[in-house]
């Protein structure tokens, strides 16, 4: 089973060794009600440090990056199975610090400027977001100093802005994407489908088959894909939704006569509960 690392100075001490050996230290970084898509970074983590090299998985659910309105006091909690699934992941550090410990004297006074990249999308539904997962993330960073780093694609937004924060900073953190694991029928994993009534884990799944009809309508080009994905998600009963688009790889906008490379993306909000998905797209000719 890993050892718990509940501060900053016990992490650093149970680095010494590894640091001393010259072991690439590989990080996951999580907010914990763990699932299959944490354990596939986990592994993945694995295979790009080597078996003898320390895995690092942070358990922090970080206040700074939820909204006043979001669900920070009822975001699930689940630390017994979390350690569980660390310890048949094979991790060897769980890093659990509390609020106080990463935040020590309140919100930070010097915080992350995540950029225009930050402006659209997830960024724009929730203003601040980004600058407390960048600044929660630069923080990890520097606790554990890791050599690679994977972040899922399901937050594909999230996973543009580390890399470019890890490059722009020059932080020196390898960050890799993981693919998205998926139930059966097609929707993505989130800590969040626990929030999920039968009847809206049921609607739930036409967020992934608005992205499967963007898919599928790619090679007619741009706007056959967003339309395709448009109209499922219109004939959706109880999906309320807050934006689909069809945009370039780097989440630049696209025109009409765009090809190749793209990537589709939705946030709905089904009941109270708001959901995200993202899938590639290949456009063809219009
Ligand atoms: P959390 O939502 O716990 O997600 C942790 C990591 O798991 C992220 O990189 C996320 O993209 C990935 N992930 C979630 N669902 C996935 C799925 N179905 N398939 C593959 N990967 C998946 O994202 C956060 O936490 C926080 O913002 C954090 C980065 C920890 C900063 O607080």
């Amino acid at each position: 089973p890993p050892v718990i690392a509940g501060t900053r100075a016990e992490l650093a001490e149970l680095l010494v060794p590894h640091r001393a050996a010259g072991r690439r230290v590989g990080l996951v970084c999580t907010m914990g009600a763990m699932h299959e898509g944490h354990a596939s970074l986990m592994r993945r983590t694995r295979l790009e440090i080597g078996p003898d090299a320390p895995l690092v998985v942070s358990l922090f659910v970080n206040p700074l990056q939820f909204g006043p309105n979001e669900d920070l006091a009822r975001y699930p909690r689940t630390f017994d199975e979390d350690v569980a699934l660390c310890a048949r992941e094979g991790v060897d550090i769980v890093f659990a610090p509390t609020v106080d410990e990463v935040y020590p004297g309140g919100d930070p006074q010097v915080t992350v400027d995540p950029g225009p990249l930050a402006g659209v999308l997830e960024g724009k539904t929730r203003p601040g977001h980004y600058v407390g997962v960048l600044t929660v993330v630069a923080k990890l960073f520097g606790l554990v100093r890791p050599e690679v780093t994977v972040f899922g694609e399901k937050d594909y937004q999230q996973l543009a802005l580390v890399r470019r924060m890890s490059g722009d900073l020059c932080l020196g953190v390898e960050v890799l994407g993981g693919e998205t694991v998926r139930e059966p029928d097609g929707l993505a994993l989130s800590s969040r489908n626990r929030y999920l009534d039968p009847e809206q884990r049921q609607q739930a799944v036409a967020l992934s088959r608005a992205l499967r009809a963007a898919q599928e309508a790619g090679p007619e080009g741009y706007a056959a894909a967003l339309a395709a994905a448009e109209k499922v998600l219109a004939d959706a009963p109880g999906v309320d939704l807050d934006y689909v688009v069809v945009r370039a790889v780097d989440l630049a906008e696209l025109d009409e006569d765009a090809r190749g490379e793209a990537r589709a993306l939705v946030a709905a909000k089904v009941g109270t509960t708001r959901l995200i998905d993202n899938m590639p797209v290949v456009l063809g000719a219009p």
